[in-house]
């Protein structure tokens, strides 16, 4: 395991430039499989679940090449497998969003069950049900998915309400739009990366929508045509460096962030007690002293991301009072807390609820990350904690911050890497 070692009190300073978005991104790369023609795919983040994406579109016989670093051209034209290999959908559970556009592209996606992770049992059920609504026949076998129609036909789709599934909603719109008729998803996502994908697919030639409220509307094509799209900024990374700031009482601003996509985060800053200021094409926080009390619930698109739940506790361990976090996404979304308590954050978690009793300071101390935004969390702790804190298993960064350490060391950030048994390196690129 690589480890990042952080020596905090240091105030952030200057600005960061956020990457592409990671999971949006994702969607985009699997809906390049319906296009037999030739995409290209601009500001892709430069983080490993975009290599993994990239390892599976190739398997399946999709011609990949990155133009750039940052921008990779796809060439559907010929998928030779309709069967994603297994240790690549393990090692990423966005690999199943392969399965809408085999289905609708071969009439057939086999595509290993996604295991659940450390946030929660993440079952499939919304995704697998959609399929059948569009009239494909859905088997399990052998811990495989196997999802046929010779032909797939409008219908109707009625996902979860309290949820409004961003994975489900991208996999049957991808497995409507070349459905023979009219699909309607009632209670689909309104998330910023959903929408992104839903114009791209359009720019292609699909007929959506109702993109980005509550019932989304897929009129099936016969054929999609390919076209050039650029990822939208990664709003996940943009609120953990605008936390990052708040955590250290500094004064940052964010290229890039987009205001419209993180009110409620914003909101909540401002409660703690943030001076916001909203640019053109960027977000600058400053917080000089330490952040007041404010309460959060987490909830679907336009509510208050999920993913930024951990790098929020932080703020409300550092709270000149009482805080509350609920969440009501995931049910295992509090693994990072043991390892903030080692910190010295006072965090009670009855049900799905964290209860945070502020303190002035944070102590630095050896932690573990347990998955992506939990290993965000422990960076912002460290920045704000007295002395060095250790943070092994520094890859669940790599999934979904490009360059983490370096942006940060950018800010003027005491942090170091370094790989299990190796030099201590300044920041390791995801390749
Ligand atoms: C996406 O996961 C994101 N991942 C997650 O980001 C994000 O936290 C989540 O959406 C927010 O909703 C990607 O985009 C790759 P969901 P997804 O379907 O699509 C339940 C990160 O750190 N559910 O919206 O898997 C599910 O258990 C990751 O970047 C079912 O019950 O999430 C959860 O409780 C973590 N059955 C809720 O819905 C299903 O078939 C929301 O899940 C599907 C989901």
């Amino acid at each position: 395991m690589d480890t990042i070692y952080v020596h905090g009190g240091v105030p952030l300073h200057g600005e960061v430039r956020v990457s592409g978005t990671k999971n949006g991104s994702l969607a985009l790369l699997a809906s390049a499989l319906l296009v037999p023609d030739e995409t290209v795919i601009e500001n892709l983040p430069d983080v490993a679940d975009i290599g993994t994406m990239v390892e599976i579109l190739r398997t399946l016989g999709a011609k990949c090449d990155f133009l750039g670093p940052r921008t990779l051209r796809i060439n559907a034209s010929e998928l030779t497998s309709c069967e994603a290999p297994e240790e690549l959908v393990r090692r990423m559970r966005a690999s199943f969003y392969v399965a809408g556009p085999l289905l609708a592209r071969c009439g057939m996606g086999c595509v290993p069950r996604p295991g659940g992770c450390v946030i929660g049992s993440r079952p499939i059920d919304y995704h697998l049900t959609g399929f059948r609504a569009l009239g494909a026949e859905v088997v399990e076998e052998h811990g495989f998915v196997v999802a046929r129609a010779a032909r797939l036909y409008g219908g109707q789709v009625f996902l979860d309400p309290r949820y409004r599934s961003v994975g489900a909603t991208v996999n049957i719109m991808m497995a409507a739009v070349l459905a023979d008729g009219t699909t309607l998803i009632e209670n689909a996502s309104r998330d910023p990366d959903v929408v992104q994908c839903a114009r791209f697919l359009n720019a292609c030639g699909a007929r959506i929508t109702g993109i980005g409220g509550a019932a989304m509307r897929v009129t099936g094509v016969d054929r999609l045509h390919g076209a050039r799209f650029a990822a939208a900024p990664d709003r996940m990374e943009a609120g953990t460096f605008l936390m990052a700031a708040a955590a250290t009482r500094g004064d940052v601003s964010v290229r890039g962030a987009r205001a419209t996509d993180l009110m409620q985060l914003l909101d909540a800053l401002r409660q703690a007690g943030c001076d916001i200021e909203i640019g053109r094409n960027a977000v600058r926080l400053r917080l000089s002293g330490r952040p007041r009390p404010f309460d959060v619930v987490t909830a679907p698109f336009p509510g208050f991301p999920t993913d930024l739940h951990p790098p929020t506790v932080v703020l409300q361990a550092l709270a000149s009072g009482r805080s509350i976090m609920e969440e009501t996404i995931f049910e295992a979304r509090f693994n990072y807390a043991d390892e903030l308590s080692r910190m010295g954050a006072r965090i009670h978690i009855k049900g799905n609820t964290a209860i945070t009793t502020g303190i002035p300071k944070l102590s630095g101390a050896p932690v573990v990350a347990t998955d992506l935004r939990a290993g965000a969390a422990l960076a912002l702790a460290g920045l704000a904690a007295e002395g060095e804190t250790e943070i092994n298993g520094a890859e669940h960064l790599d999934r979904g911050y490009e360059n983490f350490v370096g942006k940060l060391r950018e800010l003027g950030a005491d942090v170091v890497r370094r790989a299990e048994g190796g030099a201590r390196l300044n920041y390791v690129y995801s390749r």
